[in-house]
């Protein structure tokens, strides 16, 4: 009995250790891609300071930023032809962003930020619904 009991815990700690889908690895895997979302919310948070003080500087850095995340290999959570789609889309609305910031064009980048803003929703919309058919 005392052995079966120690294989047991052998087999239940290593486990966790063996296992690459464990619920721990997972959680952490979650947890980053977490921190890497809420770094789009800061960055357009700042785009949207830059708009409002008229700070050109900060709303070409910003929105640069965020082209770069939009390519990175973090961004690409859903492997299909739509969020590629949404994820180009999006990032030609950031690159209008920083080119019209860096032509001084005040208006024509708080318009591209209102348009970066409805992909930003139209892809939370997507990655919902597919959530949702998911489950
Ligand atoms: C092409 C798709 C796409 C675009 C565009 C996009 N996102 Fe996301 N966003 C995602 C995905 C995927 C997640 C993760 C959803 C999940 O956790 O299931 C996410 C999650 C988030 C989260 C939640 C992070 C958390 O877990 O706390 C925030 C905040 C966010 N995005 C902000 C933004 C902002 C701001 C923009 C626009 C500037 C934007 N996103 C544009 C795909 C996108």
């Amino acid at each position: 009995m005392k052995k079966i009991i120690a294989i047991l815990f052998v087999a239940v700690a290593t486990t966790g250790l063996l296992w690459p889908q464990s619920p721990r690895a997972a959680e952490e895997r979650a947890d980053d891609v977490s921190t890497f979302m809420r770094a789009k919310l800061e960055h357009s948070k700042n785009v949207l300071e830059g708009l409002a003080t008229e700070d050109f500087d900060l709303i070409a850095k910003d929105s640069q930023q965020l082209t770069l995340l939009s390519l990175d290999s973090d961004w690409q959570v859903l492997q299909t032809p739509e969020y590629a789609r949404l994820s180009l889309a999006f990032r030609k609305t950031s690159q209008t962003l920083t080119d019209s910031a860096k032509k001084k064009n005040l208006d024509g980048a708080t318009l591209a930020y209102v348009q970066m803003t409805l992909k930003c929703v139209e892809c939370h919309k997507y990655v919902r619904s597919v959530e949702m058919t998911r489950l």
